[in-house]
């Protein structure tokens, strides 16, 4: 029997890729605009880095890590996100040392051990962007505005972005303490998670799917009603400055994230779209991550994509590319002809397809059809005797005689 790859870790093929391509281009070109260099993190990290970061009680490093010893007896994982790996690398490289404030982008597979479903998948794409060194409101602001100005340059209107602030360790441990209390008063309407997570990690509750935990937590306090004077002000202030950059949002006070290291301002690009899954990008400020990690006590804040989400947000679009021009040859000294005309128009920056096998003309002809290439040219022995051909330009459906040399191609298609 064939072997198939693993369950849900997916080939991304010819005819998809392009899409994906245009989205990472997309992203370079925007995050640049803002005074981001791409970092490159490694794959693979010890897995203490995402039990101290992410949080030992989260769903992500009690059930869905890939973690194994390796033949030197290291406790590793795949990353399951980016965030930590590029604070590491911050703290490592002492990238502060030079300028506390890095703007930082990456993209790359993030795996997670989760039920394989139409836009959740066990290896997935993100690409992500972090800012360290500024505490000031006007960079929560100007992180979301690059990511809706991302969508918008894809031509997406979906998806809509929702916020919250989750406080800090000043204030969240009393809103804690009273979502604890509120949620033991409701123990016979919480599933087993819930209830199990109401010492370890009660916030979880509010974004639990359970239709018992989803009524049982309807009015649960709303973390906004307890947050300090500074957390208050920051979030007022960075709502104002996203009023400023014209960036619509929502406010979701039950918006709670699945990682711990998260203080302040979070957020969420939700579409209705992908059924089940409805984030498509997602984030917040994490002040206390690089202290966390043996680093200095320098801010942080970022978001990551799904690209794969981002893809079926797109699936309506063609991206299919199209080369410039289909060489059809008769005969043996046409073919060679042909071919060299066709290495040095690639040279030139043209894109050509080619019959490499000789075919009948008209199996050549489906061939220039199907690859819907721009221009058509049909070397025959008059042809080369004349130097001259006639070149199809198939959209408008008109023929003009060129002269067969890459020169004169260039011109008439690459003008
Ligand atoms: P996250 O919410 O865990 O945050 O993931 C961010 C995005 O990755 C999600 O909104 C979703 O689009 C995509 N994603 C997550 N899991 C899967 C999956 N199994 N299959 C497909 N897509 C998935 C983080 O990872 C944080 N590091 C984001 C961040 C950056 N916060 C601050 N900086």
């Amino acid at each position: 029997m064939a072997i198939t790859a693993i369950k849900g870790f997916n080939d991304i093929l010819p005819g998809e890729v392009e899409k994906w391509q245009y989205i990472e281009a997309t992203a370079r070109r925007v995050f640049e605009l803002y005074g981001f260099s791409e970092i490159r993190i490694p794959i693979m990290e010890k897995t203490e880095l995402f039990a101290r970061s992410i949080g030992d009680t989260t769903d992500i490093v009690e059930k869905e890590m890939y973690s194994f010893v390796d033949k030197g007896e290291n406790r590793v994982t795949l990353r399951p996100e980016g965030t930590a790996s590029v604070m590491r690398a911050f703290v490592e490289h002492k990238l502060y040392a030079q300028d506390p404030v890095a703007r930082l982008y990456y993209m790359g597979p993030m795996f997670r051990y989760e039920r394989p479903q139409k836009g959740r998948y066990r290896q997935f794409h993100q690409i992500g962007a972090e800012v360290t060194g500024v505490t000031s409101p006007l960079v929560d602001a100007q992180v979301l505005t690059m990511l809706c100005h991302f969508f918008a340059e894809l031509g997406l209107t979906e998806p809509r972005l929702e916020i919250n602030s989750l406080g800090c360790p000043d204030c969240r441990p009393a809103y804690r303490t009273a979502l604890q209390e509120f949620l033991r008063a409701r123990l016979d309407r919480l599933c087993d998670d819930c209830r199990r997570r109401i010492e370890t990690n009660p916030l979880r509750a509010l974004d639990c799917k359970a239709t018992g935990c989803k009524e049982a937590t309807m009015d649960a306090p709303s973390v906004l009603d307890s947050l300090c004077t500074a957390c208050d002000d920051h979030f007022a202030r960075t709502r104002s400055a996203l009023e400023q950059t014209g960036t619509g949002y929502a406010i979701n006070p039950r918006m709670v994230r699945g990682l711990d290291y998260y203080t302040r301002t979070t957020f969420e690009l939700v579409t209705g779209l992908l059924g089940a899954q409805s984030a498509v990008a997602a984030g917040g400020r994490y002040d206390g991550l690089i202290s966390e990690i043996g680093g200095p006590a320098i801010p942080g804040i970022g978001f990551a994509m799904g690209v794969e989400r981002v893809a079926l947000l797109l699936s309506e679009r063609d991206f299919s590319r199209r080369p410039d021009l289909f060489v059809a040859a008769l005969g043996d000294e046409a073919r060679d002809a042909a071919f060299s005309l066709m290495s040095g128009l690639q040279r030139k920056g043209v894109s050509v397809e080619f019959d490499y096998e000789g075919k009948s003309l008209k199996s050549q002809l489906r061939r220039a059809d199907k690859c819907n290439a721009r221009f058509t040219l049909i070397i025959g022995g008059d042809e080369l005797a004349a130097k001259s051909c006639p070149l199809m330009e198939m959209d408008a459906g008109i023929q003009e005689p060129v002269a067969l040399s890459v020169e004169a191609l260039c011109l008439r298609i690459r003008p």
